[in-house]
Formats: structure tokens, C-alpha cells, sequence
């Protein structure tokens, strides 16, 4: 594609494209807490409160990160397009959920093959929900996406020793668990796991999550979408052999909203090139939505840092499933 030197201004189809492509950024139980509006050629970015987690996420830190990843895709997908776009983060501090405005330039070069291939894995990658085959993740793959997060002021933390491995498992057990008893998040999850007959477009649906994941060592909880409905795809075929997956904290150096929109970019990075990888995530988040075990974690197994995602990435033991999408209709409007 060519660098482009026009502008696009008000909702076009360049506008339009990108944000369906940015909305395909993973976000805690599918809440697409997101909205974007338009006015001349700068794309605003706010999230939305009615779609934060009241009971998990009191501050809006995963409503944060989720409008980071979207964010990175926005860039991503502007870029491929041939525009470049300018970011200022946060930029009314009266205004605490207009989380950036993006100014569309047009760009001095050409768009290189390497944003093409990124920008393809938008609509590839998936969250995972199950074990991993033993192929091993390389070395330099593991760099790779290690300089991801740091290019956007991130970092990730690979859990190497088994201990840590087993703690943090421990410990998403132990999040799980509470979870599971405590009324309020019960009712918050069953609010975003919406039954198979559904006519929504958010939420982890069915379609999403397997009825049963197989054990690995140490095994982390998936969260209890199903509820003891029975509901999820079959399971895939039992591998005898399959892993946990290497385990990763994504940390930050600062515990802020602008902390946490850079997690999500940094997130939505490290997962495209994963993707580009064949790789994928799967997300254990429980134990950093209960303070306790948040501020535990940050104690023992972040340096100074603090962690905004816990991930287990590897090859999937099975193909990708199915995850939905509101209309692009739904979250983009152009403003007066
Ligand atoms: C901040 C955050 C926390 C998440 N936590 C979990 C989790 O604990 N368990 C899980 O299965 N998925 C988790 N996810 C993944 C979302 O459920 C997923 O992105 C959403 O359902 C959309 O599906 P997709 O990623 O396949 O597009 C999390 C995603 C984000 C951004």
C-alpha cells in the first residue's frame, strides 16, 4: 500500500476499518468496554463505565487494559492503512474516561510488509482456554515478545522456577475459589457468561470455552463460565501430554491509569506476536482481581513492578473457538 498524504475526516470507510479492527482486542469477560468517537480526523478513545466489572474491578484497572489492547490495534490498523497516527493518552485530567485522542496524520513512508503481517493477526488471535502441546516455545520467540511489552513500557516476567509456577497456580486456585462463594462475583460472572440461547454480542458465550480443561501440572483454574450448566464446546481430544505452557506476568513499573492503558497495549502486542507464532494465551486473572492475592504477587514475584495480566502461552491443543463482537455500528459514533 502506499503512503497516503490525504486525511481521512469523519467516519469513512479508513475510520470505520480501523476501529472494527480495533475492537477485536480482547477484554475481561468480553465486556468491550470501549467507545470511539470521531470529530475531524482525531479518533477519541473513552471507555465505558457501564461495562466495568463493579465487583472485580472496582478502580476500572482491566477496563484499562482491555482500551489498551484496543488502542495498539487502532494504531496498528491506521498504520497498515498508510495513515500515522499520534497518540496523546489521558489528555483531560477532568475527563478521567476520555483514555486518548488520536490525531490521523498522514504518513511520510511507505507501509512496510512487517505492520501488513501484524496487522493480519488482529482477527487471528484468540483466547485460549485449555492446555498446550509440548513443542517448546524458542528462545528468541520468547525474546521476541519480552521486547514487545518493553516497546511499550511494559515488561513480562516468565515464571521460570516451579515454584513460582506452582505458587501462581496456587494461587489462581485460591482466587477461584473465592470467587466462586462470594455472591457478588458469582452474580458478576453469570451477568457476562450469557446462557447458549443468547441473542447478545459480548460476554463469553459457549462457543468460547470448553465444557471440560484438561489437567496439566500445575494446573491453573479456568474461570467457571458454565456455572454447572454443562455448557461449552466438547473438549479436544485428550493429549496425554499436555503442558501448563510457559507462565508470564505482564508488569508495569507505575499502578495508574496510564499504567494500565500501557499494559494493554503492551498486551495486545505480545499476543499478535504470538499469533504471527502460532501461539496463543490463555488468561488466569482471578488472584489479580482479589487485593490480597494481587498485592502478594506484586510482593513476591514482580521486583518492583506490578503485574496487570497473568498468561499461559504455548502451541493450543486444539483449533481456536469462537468469540463475538458488537457491531461496529454500537461503539462508534461521530461527534457534532
Ligand atoms: C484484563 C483481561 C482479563 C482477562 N481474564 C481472563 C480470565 O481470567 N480467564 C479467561 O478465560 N479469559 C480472560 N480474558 C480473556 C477474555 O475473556 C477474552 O478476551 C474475551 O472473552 C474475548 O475473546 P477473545 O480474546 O477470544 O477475542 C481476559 C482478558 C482481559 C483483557
Amino acid at each position: 500500500m502506499q503512503t497516503r498524504s490525504d486525511v481521512p475526516t469523519g467516519v469513512n470507510d479508513v475510520v470505520r476499518g480501523a476501529v472494527e479492527d480495533a475492537i477485536w482486542a480482547p477484554s475481561v469477560h468480553n465486556t468491550q468496554p470501549w467507545r470511539f468517537g470521531v470529530r475531524g480526523s482525531r479518533i477519541s478513545l473513552r471507555a465505558d463505565p457501564d461495562r466495568r466489572l463493579d465487583v472485580a474491578d472496582p478502580q476500572g484497572r482491566e477496563m484499562l487494559v482491555g482500551c489498551g489492547a484496543a488502542l495498539y490495534n487502532l494504531r496498528l490498523a491506521l498504520r497498515a492503512r498508510g495513515y500515522e497516527p499520534v497518540i496523546r493518552l489521558l489528555p483531560d485530567p477532568d475527563r478521567p474516561h476520555l483514555l486518548a485522542d488520536v490525531y490521523v496524520e498522514a504518513a511520510g513512508e511507505e507501509v512496510d510488509a512487517e505492520t501488513l503481517h501484524d496487522h493480519a493477526q488482529i482477527r487471528r488471535r484468540r483466547s485460549h482456554r485449555g492446555g498446550f502441546r509440548p513443542e517448546p516455545v524458542p528462545e528468541g520467540v520468547r525474546n521476541a515478545l519480552r521486547y514487545e511489552a518493553r516497546c511499550e513500557g511494559a515488561d513480562l516476567v516468565q515464571a521460570v522456577d516451579a515454584h513460582v509456577k506452582g505458587a501462581l497456580a496456587a494461587l489462581t486456585d485460591a482466587a477461584e475459589h473465592v470467587q466462586q462463594r462470594v455472591p457478588s462475583y458469582a452474580t458478576e460472572i453469570a451477568r457476562w457468561a450469557p446462557s447458549p440461547k443468547t441473542a447478545r454480542q459480548d460476554g463469553v458465550q459457549q462457543a468460547s470455552y470448553p465444557t471440560r480443561t484438561p489437567r496439566t501440572e500445575p494446573h491453573f483454574p479456568a474461570r467457571d463460565f458454565a456455572r454447572g450448566q454443562g455448557w461449552g464446546v466438547e473438549p479436544a481430544d485428550d493429549h496425554d501430554d499436555v503442558l501448563a505452557g510457559i507462565v508470564m506476568l505482564l508488569v508495569t513499573p507505575e499502578d495508574t491509569p496510564e499504567a494500565w492503558i500501557r499494559a494493554g497495549e503492551a498486551l495486545e502486542r505480545v499476543l499478535l506476536r504470538a499469533a504471527e507464532h502460532d501461539l496463543a494465551a490463555a488468561f488466569h486473572t482471578q488472584a489479580l482481581e482479589v487485593p490480597e492475592l494481587r498485592a502478594f504477587i506484586q510482593k513476591h514475584f514482580c521486583g518492583d513492578a506490578y503485574p496487570q495480566m497473568l498468561l499461559r502461552i504455548g502451541v493450543p491443543d486444539r483449533e481456536a473457538l469462537s468469540t463475538v463482537r458488537r457491531p461496529v455500528e454500537d461503539v462508534l459514533t461521530e461527534e457534532p
